[in-house]
């Protein structure tokens, strides 16, 4: 097989997978090859309206003019530069991502896994040996630290021993979380909404109660925002719909808004916790990918623009209820619903309807369209939708 033709068929890529790549997903049978706006095309040029948005990555959608120019224009002038140096735009998107957040500094990742790894390491260098409470059914990452912060079995169990010293609460409850932290806890980690487990905003009563318990014992909260942060839910972070602070925020996935960047941000009184020497990473925070984290903020950090967000979050929720659907969740453009076969409904939505959306388990569907998605999109969605449902 021919590695540089452009235009491989499907039945090649599937045998190039299979020969090449370490078999850890399970694809779906379309190739896309370019992407335009909410638009993702195939290489016989079939349209196919994205509305997962690489998982909440793709937050300006594809091919965005703005996040293009400054691509390019780094890209011609720098790729990297070693953390040995000083480099101009890592360094602004650092004292950007903190004036528009926690107001302390900023260490950067090239992942989300990452952005946590960093934050793990953080709570326990401020408090030695330090317990991390987690909540069941949230998803931190797949790198050993964050896979100990993510308590499924599955995902767990093949690779023990983790790494010691989490302990897991259930999700719902205000008391037991409160009862599991005291002077032996570095911090609790919360998504705000658990987007792996099927959007799940956590409860009110137990972001409140981690709030207090964590400000009583003087643990940290950490906010894992990595997949509802960054415009998703309507404000600019998770939590600033919540009313609560977090001690640490960990950002990536549509930062970038398609590079990979991730980042670990504090407030004031946490950011000297880090010494010389203790974190550090080859890539994270280079130019290239700054200069795009830096057009996505430009873009999303904007009251208007996340008001429409928001508006478009509603039309999109009250779309699906009137197709009858049943437990619709979440928040801004970070929804789900219910049906008893997600995984089916999925496959027929891409394959006969050319929606891209993803089951998140066997009963559960997850909506995350880029956050320039227009509302003539968010209909046409709903209108695919209703065709699948029949
Ligand atoms: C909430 C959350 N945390 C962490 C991660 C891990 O991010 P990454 O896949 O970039 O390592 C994800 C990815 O889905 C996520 O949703």
């Amino acid at each position: 097989m021919s590695l540089s033709t452009a235009a491989s068929t499907l039945a090649e890529l599937e045998a190039l997978e299979r020969e090449a790549l370490m078999p850890t997903y399970a694809r779906l049978p379309v190739a896309f090859a370019r992407g335009e706006g909410t638009w993702l095309y195939d290489a016989d040029g079939h349209a196919y309206l994205d509305f997962l948005a690489g998982i909440s990555v793709a937050q300006l959608g594809h091919a965005h003019p703005r996040l293009v120019a400054a691509i390019q224009e780094q890209a011609a002038r720098l790729l990297h530069v070693p953390n040995l140096f000083y480099s101009e735009p890592g360094l602004r998107l650092a004292r950007r991502l903190s004036a528009c957040s926690l107001g302390g500094k900023v260490f950067f990742a090239n992942s989300g896994a990452e952005a946590n790894e960093c934050a793990i390491k953080l709570v326990r260098r401020h408090r030695p040996r330090g317990e991390i409470v987690v909540l069941e059914h949230a998803f931190h990452g797949r790198t050993l630290g964050a896979l100990s912060a993510t308590p499924a079995p599955a995902k767990q169990e093949p690779f023990e021993p983790l790494v010691p010293g989490f302990r897991v609460v259930p999700r719902e409850d205000s008391v037991a979380l409160d009862e599991a932290v005291g002077e032996h806890t570095a911090a609790v980690f919360v998504e705000p909404i658990q987007g792996e487990s099927g959007i799940h905003p956590i409860a009110a009563d137990v972001i409140a109660a981690a709030r207090e318990a964590c400000a009583r014992s003087g643990a940290l909260l950490v906010f894992d925002e990595i997949q509802c942060g960054t415009g998703r839910t309507g404000t600019l972070w998770a939590y600033e719909g919540l009313g609560v602070r977090p001690d640490v925020m960990t950002v990536a996935k549509g930062l970038g808004g398609g590079l990979p960047v991730g980042a670990c941000v504090t407030t004031p009184e946490l950011g000297d916790v880090f010494r010389p020497g203790d974190h550090g990473s080859t890539f994270a925070g280079g130019p290239l990918v700054a200069a795009a984290a830096s057009t996505v903020l430009d873009v999303v950090d904007d009251e208007h623009f996340l008001t429409e967000v928001t508006a478009k979050g509603e039309r999109l929720a009250a779309g699906l209820r009137d197709l009858g659907l049943s437990d619709v969740r979440g928040r801004g453009l970070m929804l789900a619903f219910a049906h008893e076969d997600a995984p089916a409904l999925m496959r027929r939505l891409l394959l006969e309807h050319r929606l891209v959306l993803n089951a998140t388990g066997p009963d559960s569907v997850r909506l995350l369209p880029p956050l320039t998605v227009s509302t003539e999109e968010i209909d046409e969605a709903l209108a695919r939708l209703g065709a699948a449902l029949g």
